[in-house]
């Protein structure tokens, strides 16, 4: 790795950023119903007025909230889940571009509510743009890792969560009362996503597919190796198309892996289970009840001007997220993640701490400080390096069918905390945050143990770490004939980690 040129040329910087706009989109569509919550009830009540002639119940008013949060997390798990199929029938980029329509009509749907007198448009809306975002956290993070050379797959791995806090984060500002938060203007506010989405349709047919996705699984030599050529900007592109092929025929046996053959193969087992608990790490450490809820925290914990505090907790976000975009290839995913769910732990307890002594009113700053503290170290480790490892821990054949199932429990741990957290207050009180306290210390344990370190790589390394993909199909066997499982027997188990 020492002394290889970098080989970033501003076409693959180009190609990284169009491809990032997918996870801006899921980063504003996060962020963005918080701010403009009472606007929508409202609204709902106007409705309901019109079609009924009497003021909506506050418990049904309180359901048609929570569905239209809510669904988003729903169609997020039945886009992420259907990652492999797209990736490998459509290809990488043409799945991003024909996905984008889903922005587009999720967009129009919301936009178009209020005009329509409908908050049905506004449920609709957010399940199309939930689809579509479960969609791209698949996508993106897969198109990212398969462009960017070995060397820096973990720093431009890390763009994919970059996208999403600064979409959050613009969200965030957008959703002020004073720019689009208000009652008037809050349908735009949703609608916003469609920009993007045409923005990324323009660009995306100047971005190359993916090389690996047109040698792999295309067999289209000559255009990865054209591909790549404008990447790295050299015409000597040997290194990347030898370790290609070589992983290519390693391959040939367990092409396009499907959900059910992942599940079943011995050899996933490990990443499998690394990839999935990584994802479960990111959600159940409780990232999204402080950022679904943050200013009701804030608000019990005594802090005067929450939403600027909230606003506060999005920017600490964007900055560490920078930080360990310039750490992840020095320091190490193992490491960061590590660093990250400890010191998430710690803060967890000091959050439990302001909440129970509160009457000390320097306990709000206490508070702030610990919300600060735990969306830093989040975004050390637990926020970016899932999203990226599970592209990394699995080789072409079955990286689509994994991004689909890590994104699917990602997207449903995400439901689960969100739709609990509130209950959870209720029954927990000040106590809550020793939850997350709990789950923290268990998936440290869980990757000090398991999680292997991957930085510096190739993925073909990286799969002979978990005991190695197929051996290259000798003549006597046709892929067809043999499945993945027969040749996964005959490994050594004293490879795997
Ligand atoms: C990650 C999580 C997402 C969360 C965000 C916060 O991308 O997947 O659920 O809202 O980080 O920065």
């Amino acid at each position: 790795m020492e002394g290889e040129p970098k080989q970033v040329t501003g076409y693959l910087l180009f190609s990284l950023a169009t491809a990032v706009i997918g996870s801006l989109q899921f980063g504003y569509n996060t962020g963005v119903i918080n701010a403009p919550e009472q606007k929508l009830r409202s609204f709902f009540n106007d409705t309901w007025m019109e079609r009924y002639g009497e003021p909506i119940s506050p418990s049904i008013c309180t359901t048609v909230w929570s569905v239209s949060v809510a669904i988003f997390s729903v169609g997020g798990m039945a886009g992420s889940f259907s990652v492999g199929v797209m990736a490998n029938g459509l290809g990488r980029r043409r799945s991003m571009f024909v996905v984008n329509i889903l922005a587009v009509i999720g967009g129009l749907l919301m936009g178009g509510s209020t005009i329509c007198s409908s908050y049905e448009m506004v449920i609709a809306g957010r399940l199309v743009i939930g689809l579509f975002c479960g969609l791209f956290t698949g996508l993106t993070p897969m198109y990212v890792g398969e462009l960017s050379p070995t060397s820096l797959r973990g720093a431009f791995g890390t763009l994919h969560q970059l996208g999403v806090v600064v979409g959050i984060l613009i969200a965030q500002i957008f959703g002020l009362e004073s720019l689009l938060g208000s009652q008037k203007l809050w349908p735009l506010l949703l609608a916003l996503t469609v920009i993007p989405a045409v923005l990324q349709c323009i660009l995306l047919p100047f971005c190359p597919e993916s090389p690996r996705f047109l040698l792999i699984n295309l067999k289209q030599e000559e255009q990865a190796r054209k591909a790549l050529v404008r990447l790295r900007g050299s015409e000597d592109v040997s290194k990347d198309m030898d370790e290609m092929k070589e992983e290519s025929a390693k391959m040939a046996l367990e092409k396009k892996v499907t959900i059910a053959e992942l599940f079943r193969s011995a050899a996933y087992r490990q990443p499998l289970l690394i990839a999935v608990m990584l994802q479960l790490s990111q959600q159940l450490s409780g990232i999204n009840a402080v950022f679904y809820y943050s200013t009701g925290i804030f608000q019990s914990a005594g802090v005067k001007q929450p939403i600027y505090a909230t606003i506060g907790a999005g920017i600490v976000n964007v900055i560490f997220t920078i930080v360990s975009l310039f750490l992840v290839e020095k320091a190490g995913r193992r490491t960061l993640h590590l660093l990250g769910l400890g010191g998430m732990a710690v803060s967890a307890l000091l959050m439990t701490i302001s909440l129970l002594l509160k009457s000390f009113t320097f306990m709000s700053y206490v508070a702030i400080l610990a919300v600060m503290l735990f969306v830093a170290m989040f975004e050390m480790g637990p926020g970016p390096i899932p999203w990226f490892i599970v592209a990394e821990l699995f080789s072409q054949g079955p990286r689509p069918a994994a991004m689909a199932v890590a994104g699917c429990c990602n997207w449903t741990a995400n439901f689960l905390v969100g739709m609990s957290f509130p209950k959870l207050v209720e029954l927990c009180g000040p106590w809550v945050f020793l939850i997350f306290t709990a789950f923290l210390v268990f998936f440290f344990i869980f990757t000090f143990i398991k999680v292997p370190e991957t930085k510096g790589k190739t993925f073909d390394e990286i799969a002979q770490g978990f005991g190695g993909p197929p051996p290259a199909p000798s003549s006597s066997s046709t892929p067809a004939e043999a499945p993945a499982s027969t040749t996964i027997s005959s490994r050594s188990p004293d490879r795997e980690k």
